[in-house]
């Protein structure tokens, strides 16, 4: 069996040393980290990640400030609430839940927010940050993906790292940070995408396969290098009758079949996933405490 990556865990351990050093700053009389969410609409999932990112705030002692939008809240006033954040000194982090309604331009909203409090790690600012080696606020799915390297010591340097899917979010960071020259990074990297011709080939000559491409079940046995680490980005509701709940969670990788050929992997649920929220309060312990800015 391989090395199974387990980032439930991980992520427990993150919230304890977080909850930890809150109560530190306490002690200190310091400022106690406030997150403010915006929540546009009535999105089920949106509501379920929101509503969860507030819960995990309470678990380690921060301050939260939910704000619900309607959904058919205009540009306006949307950029209005977020200058209000942006203007409040209470407050060190802030994000803006997408996917947002259609008439609402996610640049103009992603750009209103003071670079200072863009805990998501989404503006131009940071994102830019990012790119140069800076210090910066990475955004969670990717910062999550280098803590859980960190912390089981997998070997990057000089290795062949192939990240399968160029999303903003998840993708592109990716390639950009395996290829920086400091730990975990290193890598010789292959960016591919929908378009990449024998992308199963090129998968294969991975020695760490980033997987995050939004396909149930895409990776699979042939197309992954024996002994190779595999993480896998992907979540998704396959319906399943003999759940109780009637449907399961799969991943971009074939898991069961993967993890015969892999030398560590991360499972689905309970990988990457929670990793994020744990990387979201990492940020905002870093806003309130001035180190990135
Ligand atoms: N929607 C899906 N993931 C995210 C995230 O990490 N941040 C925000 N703001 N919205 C999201």
């Amino acid at each position: 069996m391989p090395l199974i990556i387990d980032g439930k865990k991980t992520s427990e351990d993150i919230k304890q040393e977080i909850a930890a050093r809150v109560k530190e700053i306490k002690i200190e009389g310091g400022k106690i980290p406030h997150l403010a969410a915006v929540l546009v609409g009535n999105d089920g999932a949106s509501q379920t990640y929101v509503g969860a990112k507030v819960k995990s705030c309470e678990q380690v002692g921060f301050q939260s400030t939910l704000v619900r939008l309607n959904e058919d809240v205009t540009e306006d006033e949307l950029l209005r609430v977020v200058d209000e954040i942006n203007d409040n000194p209470d407050i060190d982090g802030l994000i803006v839940q997408l996917p947002l309604p259609n008439h609402i331009s996610i640049q103009k909203v992603t750009n209103k927010i003071r670079p200072e409090k863009d805990v998501d790690g989404f503006t131009p600012a940071n994102v830019g940050r990012m790119a140069l080696g800076w210090p910066t606020y990475v955004s969670a799915t990717p910062y999550g993906i280098v803590e859980l390297l960190k912390r089981y010591e997998i070997e990057t340097s000089g290795k062949h790292c192939v990240v399968i899917g160029r999303s903003h979010i998840v993708g592109s960071p990716m390639s950009i940070l395996m290829a920086r020259n400091e730990y975990p990074g290193n890598c010789t990297v292959t960016l591919t995408h929908s378009r990449t011709k024998n992308l199963a080939e090129i998968a294969k000559t991975a020695d760490i396969l980033i997987v995050a491409l939004g396909k149930p079940g895409f990776v699979t046995a042939d197309m992954v290098k024996e002994g190779a680490v595999v993480i896998d980005v992907g979540i998704h509701r396959i319906a399943d009758a003999t759940k109780k709940s009637g449907f399961r969670l799969v991943g971009d990788v074939k898991f069961e079949e993967v993890s015969q050929k892999a030398s560590a992997i991360t499972p689905v649920p309970g990988g990457v996933g929670p990793m994020t929220i744990a990387s979201l309060l990492y940020n905002t312990l870093l806003a309130a405490e001035k180190k990135v800015y």
